[in-house]
Formats: C-alpha cells, sequence, structure tokens
C-alpha cells in the first residue's frame, strides 16, 4: 500500500488527511506530485455545483513525476516529469476514433473510487485524479511526459487552465488576427483565454468581470480593455466593438446569467463559447427569433477541444522558449495545509490561480 496525503472533501467541509492508495496496477503509474493547481471546477465538486460521491481526494490540474510504474505501461519510465490528464480518451469508442477525443465515453466522470481512509472507508478521486495530494495512481494514458527543465507550476498549470484557454481561442472558437474577443469570468482559466487571444492576435481584447479588482490581472494577462459585468455590458462591449458586439465572446463562469450576457456580447454573426462548467438546473434562456436572426454560433467547450497528447508538449514547448508566460495566471503560492484558504478566496472571487507544492 502507498501511503498519501491529501485535501479531502465530505460535502462543504475540507481537511488535509492521509489515506492509502493501492500499488500500481496493469497500465498504471504512481506519480509523486509536485504541484498542483486549484481550479473552480474543484469548488464545484464542494459548493452543491455538481454531485460528486464523498470522502473525495479534490485536485485536477497537476504534474509531478513518475516514480512507478505497473505492467504493460511502455509511454513513460520512473523518473518522467508528467502533466495529468483528467479526461483521457480510451482511443477507441466511438468520440475518440472520430477525432473527438475530449469528448471520450469513458472520461470526465467527477468522482472515480479509489483509495481508502486509515479506517478502510473507501475513497473516491477527483476527475481520476485527485492531484490536491502527495501521490496519485493513476493509468498511464491519464499522463503525458514533459521535458524535465519545465517548472512544476507551469506544467501544473497546462493540465486544465492553459489548455482549456488555449483551446477555446483556437480550436473552439478558431480566432483569428484582427478580431475581437470578449472574455467573461476573469480567473485561472479566463486569464488563459486572454493570453491565448493575445497570441491569437485578437483585438480589442475586452475582459469582463463582477469584481473591479480583476482589472489589473487582465490588463498584465494581454486585455486591451476592461468592463465591470453588470446590466450594461452588452451596449459597452458594442461600444468598443464598431457598435456591432465582439466576434467572439468565451464564457469562463458557468452559469446562464453569464452565458446568456456572453451570447448578447456576440455580435450578428459571432461565435459565443461556453468554457464555463455551470450546474445540471441551471438553464440558459434564448429568444428563438434572435438566435435565428442573430446568425451566431453557441458552442461548449470541453478541455480546450483538443488532444492533450498532442497539445502538451506543444504548449510545454512554448513555456520554454519563452513565447509563453504563465506568470499572470498565478496571484499565490501555498502547501497543503493551506489549501482550504485556497478554497475560501476563490468563492470570494479574489485572485486567481493558487499553485500548491505539497
Ligand atoms: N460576471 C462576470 N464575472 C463573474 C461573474 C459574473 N456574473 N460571477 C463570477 N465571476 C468571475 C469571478 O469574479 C472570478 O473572477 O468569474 C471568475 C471565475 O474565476 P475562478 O473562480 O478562479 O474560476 P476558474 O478556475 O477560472 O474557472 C472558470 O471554468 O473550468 C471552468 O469549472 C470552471 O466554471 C469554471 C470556469
Ligand atoms: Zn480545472
Amino acid at each position: 500500500m502507498i501511503a498519501a496525503r491529501g485535501l479531502i472533501a465530505r460535502g462543504a467541509e475540507l481537511t488535509v488527511e492521509e489515506f492509502h492508495l493501492d500499488p500500481p496496477g496493469d497500465g498504471e503509474i504512481e506519480v509523486e506530485i509536485g504541484a498542483a493547481g486549484v481550479c473552480h471546477s474543484d469548488l464545484s465538486m464542494v459548493n452543491g455545483t455538481l454531485a460528486p460521491s464523498f470522502p473525495l481526494v479534490l485536485g485536477h490540474e497537476a504534474a509531478g513525476t513518475v516514480v512507478a510504474v505497473g505492467a504493460d505501461v511502455d509511454r513513460m519510465r520512473a523518473g518522467d516529469r508528467v502533466v495529468l490528464n483528467w479526461a483521457p480518451p480510451c482511443r477507441a469508442c466511438w468520440h475518440c476514433t472520430h477525432g473527438e477525443p475530449w469528448l471520450c465515453e469513458t472520461a470526465g466522470a467527477p468522482s472515480t473510487p479509489r483509495g481508502a481512509l486509515p479506517d478502510g472507508t473507501p475513497l473516491h478521486v477527483t476527475l481520476g485524479l485527485g492531484a490536491l495530494a502527495t501521490r496519485v495512481v493513476i493509468p498511464a494514458r491519464a499522463a503525458v511526459p514533459v521535458p524535465g527543465e519545465l517548472s512544476f507550476a507551469d506544467a501544473a498549470l497546462l493540465g486544465c487552465a492553459v489548455l482549456t484557454g488555449f483551446g477555446a481561442i483556437r480550436n473552439t472558437a478558431g480566432v483569428r488576427s484582427g478580431e475581437s474577443v470578449a472574455v467573461i469570468g476573469l480567473g485561472g482559466v479566463g486569464l488563459s483565454v486572454v493570453g491565448a487571444a493575445r497570441a491569437a492576435g485578437a483585438r480589442p481584447i475586452v475582459a469582463v468581470d463582477v469584481s473591479p479588482e480583476k482589472e489589473k490581472l487582465a490588463l498584465a494577462a494581454g486585455a486591451t480593455d476592461f468592463l465591470v459585468s453588470d446590466g450594461t455590458l452588452s451596449r459597452a462591449l458594442r461600444g468598443l466593438t464598431g457598435g456591432r458586439g465582439a466576434d467572439v465572446v468565451v464564457e469562463c463562469v458557468g452559469r446562464a446569467a453569464t452565458i446568456r450576457a456572453a451570447y448578447r456580447g456576440a455580435r450578428r454573426g459571432g461565435r459565443v463559447v461556453v468554457v464555463g462548467m455551470g450546474a445540471r438546473s441551471d438553464i440558459v434562456e434564448l429568444s428563438a427569433l434572435e438566435l435565428f436572426h442573430s446568425g451566431r454560433t453557441l458552442r461548449g467547450c470541453v478541455y480546450g477541444t483538443a488532444d492533450f497528447d498532442v497539445e502538451i508538449p506543444r504548449l510545454a514547448a512554448a513555456v520554454l522558449d519563452g513565447s509563453l508566460d504563465l506568470r499572470p495566471l498565478v496571484t499565490h503560492h501555498a502547501t497543503l495545509d493551506d489549501a482550504p484558504a485556497a478554497f475560501a478566496r476563490m468563492s470570494r472571487g479574489e485572485g486567481a490561480r493558487t499553485v500548491i507544492t505539497p
């Protein structure tokens, strides 16, 4: 048995506890976590937005070092630095064999049974990972090797916020140079979308949040303008985009109200991308006539509409050659023991990414 320590949720209550994992079986690896980001999807596991099974080890945005491999693992060895994938494709289902591995039918369950507490209580792990912990045991296909020179913090962020943000701009929206982009919700994910829009040559890049404190972070990430989200948003957006609305609006909150604001903020013929992961019961109302007449496209973005195994090495190379700077995404560093405070900050809408070093 492998001894580990991690951030465990029983509903809203978060505690750092010891637990056990079984050693890696066929096709599995054991990873010592080097860094893990706190993402809103982890908060959504514990605040009622999603309905996972408890007790649950939180965390799904992480990187670490392979310390042991089970039988039949040939894509990595002990000592490799890896980024973890919270939706590893099976490469065999209909979506995987039709060029849509991000929609793999076997991936993405909020909680998976794995390991146990000292008293024998079975544990669950978030999105098959449970990475706000010292160790994970995962399928080898849920990790991709990256160069050892990439810092654990940068590697961790690639695994959720960065892949999602860059994928939303490049793959889901297909932003071209000179297009106008608006981004609603400026946490780690939204700030990554802003950075990707700048890299794509978008202009203007209008960043939107309820919290005026996000202006500084957004401008540092590459936004050209900042708007506080309120009832006048679509008018203010039109004012910055030739009276039409933005070519592309990316929603990074995960609420019906902001999805609707994103929709209203796009120009006729514009593209609206929903990155935020909302609740099943939160219903978006749209006018049937407006949907037809506006000619807009409304598209969901799961994990950046990307093939993780292809895009992560590319993003890692961009960080190492200096063309991708992830510093604007990170506002706090902390240890596992301080992770509950990071969740509290996130529920208050403060800061962006906290990177946890176990
Ligand atoms: N209008 C504009 N911004 C809002 C609103 C609103 N009505 N409500 C919240 N926000 C802002 C918050 O102030 C915060 O800056 O949205 C931002 C969300 O940031 P984080 O909580 O850090 O979330 P993040 O990790 O970036 O994830 C964003 O993407 O992957 C999904 O599940 C994730 O739905 C979540 C979204
Ligand atoms: Zn995430």
